[in-house]
């Protein structure tokens, strides 16, 4: 592939200041073409987990980079713009979170990677979309607090035993898709399967042929034989899937399935993160080594 000049400023950068860059699946195509490593949630962490890079650049949304300082306080994780939020992680404080534990003595938390540091802190255990069933039935405890999104919850609770207690989250982007718009698109693509994040409300994922992750998603249509498909999730993504599916035809049931915090980031912002060390992401170590915990006991959980 050939880059453009901004795009081999970002590389040259990169490489004088030993860093990776890492880019979540719903970051711009220049930034997603162009990144040592692109995946969801899950794969991010465990990459910044691993890395032998000194300073880590997230692409993505400021919990994500925090969940990297979390796990590589020897580093420098930088996030090239601060004002790159995150609604769902809005929906809950961690003042908030410890009077419902008060209200639930022995139920354990398990807390939604989309969340703060300081949120994970006052959790027993993390979970992504890609592994929050496994996580729940992890645990010994017959009942468990899912905190912040109430989908992923209700999504969890129809795949385990356990009883699943919510908190009344959401991503306001993938909470904002309704059925209707999924028949829709579906009545106008008769031949295309649907692929939905657990983000979702239950009544658009009653409707999906598979409900994944967002690199869940792209390894699905890898390996499916189907032509079409509706996806159920940021828009973003469908960059990538364009590019490793180029016979695929891909549609979107709603336009506004569009995060501006995932696409606040530029490719001169990166520069200037590299160039001015620019914003460095660090934690109180008391919050750190309690959101360490939680985020580790979830990356020890077994995977496929
Ligand atoms: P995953 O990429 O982990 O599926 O998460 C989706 C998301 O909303 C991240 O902000
Ligand atoms: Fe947060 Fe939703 Fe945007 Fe993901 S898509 S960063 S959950 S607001």
């Amino acid at each position: 592939m050939t880059l453009t000049d901004q795009q081999q400023l970002v590389r040259d950068w990169l490489a004088r200041r030993n860093a990776i860059l890492l880019a979540h699946n719903y970051q711009p195509p220049e930034i997603q073409d162009i990144a040592d490593f692109l995946g969801d949630s899950l794969a991010l962490s465990i990459t910044a987990a691993k890395t032998p890079a000194e300073v880590i650049v997230f692409a993505g949304v400021h919990f994500m980079a925090e969940t990297a300082a979390i796990l590589c306080p020897d580093k420098t994780v930088l996030l090239p713009r601060l004002d790159a939020g995150c609604f769902m992680a809005d929906t809950i404080t961690p003042e908030a979170l410890k009077a419902r534990k008060a209200q639930l003595p022995g139920v354990p938390v398990v807390t939604y990677v989309n969340s703060s540091a300081a949120v994970k802190a006052e959790s027993d255990i993390c979970c992504t979309s890609a592994n929050a069933v496994k996580v729940v039935n992890s645990l010994t405890e017959s009942r468990v607090l899912m905190v912040p999104d109430r989908n992923l919850a209700l999504y969890t609770a129809a795949r385990t035993d356990k009883e699943v207690l919510y908190w009344e989250g959401c991503c306001n982007i993938h909470d904002a898709l309704t059925a209707r718009e999924v028949q829709d698109c579906r009545a106008a693509h008769p031949e295309a399967l649907f692929l939905a994040h657990p983000e979702c409300r239950p009544e658009v994922l009653a409707l999906a042929d598979a409900i994944r992750s967002t690199s869940g998603m792209l390894a699905y249509v890898r390996q499916s034989p189907a032509m079409e498909f509706i996806i159920g999730t940021e828009m973003g993504i469908l960059h990538t899937l364009q590019k490793q599916n180029p016979e695929k035809i891909f549609y979107s049931p709603s336009r506004n399935l569009l995060c501006p915090d995932m696409k606040r980031i530029s490719l001169d912002d990166i520069v200037l993160a590299l160039k001015e060390n620019r914003y460095q992401i660090t934690l109180p170590d008391d919050i750190r080594l309690k959101a360490r915990k939680a985020v580790e006991r979830m990356l020890a959980v077994p995977r496929d």
